[in-house]
């Protein structure tokens, strides 16, 4: 028996790994965030596979789940959205299993800035405009910001900031940001990307939270902050110049 965490990508169920969709297919048993992960993506679970929204459910009770599926010997497909790797909540449940000897996977799925990028159609790394993209967030109920990581202290770095669980903050966002990056910084807030709702709001520090206050936006949504989404008189990088391609990419038989 085994617990699989499963990146279920941003929302459209076809943003989901193909490894991670057959392992759906695998498991008797299905825990979901129910308030973030699409429905749709549990189409991929065998029909008679039991499935648990974990959205009202508590870390003891999640535990639970995954004690009696062990018991059973029946495999459990574990889906968070986005990836794994920022904000799922996998780090404490990978504790707990450890602490009961019950074997686990990780699969990553596609990020939500990664999809907010591609609704955006830009690159976040432009050639000497902004080659650093921070994924960070500002305070909130479940988990308190460490000292040390500021929106200004990223702010200092001229970085292009993609800043999730804070578009209830976005006045917050401005204030911090608006003396590093400067009022005409432009800023683009993706909401829900690649749901059927999603929706892009564009602007500048100076005006994106006028802009909101339209037609608010109250949660999961990416604040992209940088002169990278903007960014069109930039030099090419390198490598597809014709030099580099000789050098580099083996007509010299390198
Ligand atoms: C609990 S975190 C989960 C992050 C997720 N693990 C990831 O890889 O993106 C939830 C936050 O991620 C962002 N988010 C998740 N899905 C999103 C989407 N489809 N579009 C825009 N932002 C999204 C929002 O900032 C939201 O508040």
């Amino acid at each position: 028996m085994t617990v699989h965490f499963i990146g279920a990508g941003p929302g459209a169920a076809d943003l989901i790994t193909v490894r991670g969709s057959r392992l759906l297919g695998t498991c008797p048993v299905c825990l979901y965030a129910g308030s973030i992960v699409s429905p749709e993506l549990l189409t991929y679970c065998p029909d008679d596979a039991r499935l648990v929204d974990t959205a009202p459910m508590s870390l003891d009770e999640i535990e639970a789940e995954y004690v009696a599926a062990h018991k059973a010997g029946h495999d459990v497909a574990r889906l968070h959205s986005g990836d794994l790797s920022v904000w799922s909540a996998v780090a404490e449940q990978i504790r707990r299993l450890e602490k009961n000897g019950i074997p686990y996977t990780l699969t990553p799925g596609v990020p939500s800035f990664a999809a907010a990028a591609a609704a955006l159609r830009r690159e976040l790394t432009i050639p000497e405009v902004a080659q650093s993209l921070v994924l960070t967030r500002t305070s909130g109920r479940a988990s308190k910001m460490p000292p040390g990581e500021t929106l200004a202290g990223f702010g200092r770095t001229g970085a292009t900031l993609a800043v999730h669980l804070s578009i209830h903050a976005i006045d917050q966002v401005v204030t911090e940001l608006t003396p590093h990056y400067g009022p005409e910084c432009p800023v683009a807030v993706v909401f829900r990307a690649s749901w059927p709702d999603e929706r892009i709001v564009r602007a500048t520090l100076s005006t994106i939270s006028a802009e909101l206050a339209k037609d608010p936006i109250e949660r999961t949504a990416i604040i992209f902050v940088g002169q990278s989404l903007a960014a069109e008189d930039f030099r090419e990088s390198s490598l597809y110049d014709a030099y580099y391609q000789r050098r580099f990419r083996g007509r010299d038989g390198l």
